[in-house]
């Protein structure tokens, strides 16, 4: 097995760092643009493996593909991560390009690659590697809903005094402030959360969860990354363990919620093949509206990613 990550910035890094000392696979290969950064990092990695007792090998590389070749999964961060008073939207010409040309040469050297984007604004940007590698969609997909639906998970084990690790969430939608937290599918050790936090609480969580990415943004002057990393790790690790796990993924959708033709964030069963099926709950009709709208502002740059190419 291997797998290449392109970007070795704050994300690429971590994420490839995680899936070395969980030995996702025999080779890991790490590959950035900027002279020397992801030799440097897949170095310094490597010299952890005597510590954290792993041997998937980790190497880098500055632009040069063919490194790369014949990756089983390949994991797109490269871009620019948003800065104070940026959104995630601002991003879209520049982090367009470089998706596009990522993607490009991803299908080159990789043609049978399952690829996993993570670079912002997300929908958008898994909508380009989607277009461009020509690939199936169930090869082609986004992170978003893990990373988002942790946070909610990780606001509510604050809230509890409990244990992330009892926390059943699922949270569906675009990346970004018209996400969908669904409390209704929220569990804590099985318990329906609504009955353990009023409901002016738990709004209040869901509205910090929504604006999550931008909290740490202004505490860090850029965005996350332990929990990107990690999030985009657990994804991979679904996939080459061919786990079955069903995680929120961004997706494209033929029709699911009565959307088509659009990538959003919905449940999906993930495991050797990528997305093996798409999971359609049942939403009630308030979900459903704030599915819909969600829906309609990632439509929105999709169009302005569509009239950029004409
Ligand atoms: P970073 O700036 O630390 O790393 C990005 C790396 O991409 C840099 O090392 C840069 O040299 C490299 N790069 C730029 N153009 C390239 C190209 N053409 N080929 C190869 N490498 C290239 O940024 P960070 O924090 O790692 O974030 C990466 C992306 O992920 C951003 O777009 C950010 O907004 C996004 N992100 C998405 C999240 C999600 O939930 N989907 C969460 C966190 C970040
Ligand atoms: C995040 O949610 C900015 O998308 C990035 O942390």
């Amino acid at each position: 097995m291997k797998i290449t990550v392109v970007g070795a910035g704050n994300v690429g890094a971590t994420c490839a760092d995680i899936i070395a000392q969980k030995e996702l696979a025999n080779e890991v290969v790490l590959l950035d643009i900027k002279e020397n950064l992801a030799e440097g990092k897949a170095l310094d990695m490597w010299q952890t493996s005597p510590i954290n007792l792993y041997d998937t090998k980790v190497t880098g590389s500055t632009n040069d593909y063919s490194k790369t070749a014949n990756s089983d999964v390949v994991v797109i961060t490269s871009g620019l991560p948003r800065k104070p008073g940026m959104s995630r939207d601002d991003l879209i010409s520049i982090n367009a390009g470089i998706v596009k040309t990522v993607t490009e040469n991803v299908v080159k050297y990789s043609p049978n690659a399952i690829i996993i984007v993570v670079s912002n604004p997300l929908d958008v940007m898994t909508y380009v590697a989607y277009l461009t590698s020509k690939f199936n969609s169930n090869k082609v997909f986004g992170m978003a809903g893990i990373l988002d639906t942790a946070r909610y998970s990780a606001f509510l084990a604050t809230e509890l005094n409990c244990s992330p690790k009892d926390i059943k969430a699922i949270l569906m939608g675009g990346h970004g402030d018209t996400m969908v937290p669904l409390p209704r599918y929220t569990s804590v050790g099985g318990v329906p959360v609504t009955e353990l936090i009023e409901k002016t609480k738990l709004d209040a969580i869901i509205e910090r969860t929504k604006k999550g990415g931008g909290e740490i943004v202004n505490l860090l002057g850029t965005s996350a990354w332990y929990a990107p990393g990690a999030a985009a790790a657990q994804m991979v690790e679904a996939i080459v363990r061919d786990q079955k796990r069903i995680f929120p993924v961004c997706a494209w959708l033929t029709g699911q919620y009565g959307l088509k033709n659009i990538y959003l964030g919905v449940p999906v069963v993930l495991g050797k093949n990528g997305i093996e099926k798409v999971i359609e709950l049942k939403l009630n009709n308030e979900e459903m509206n704030l599915l819909q709208s969600s829906a309609k502002s990632v439509k929105e740059v999709m169009n302005v990613y569509d009239s950029m190419k004409k």
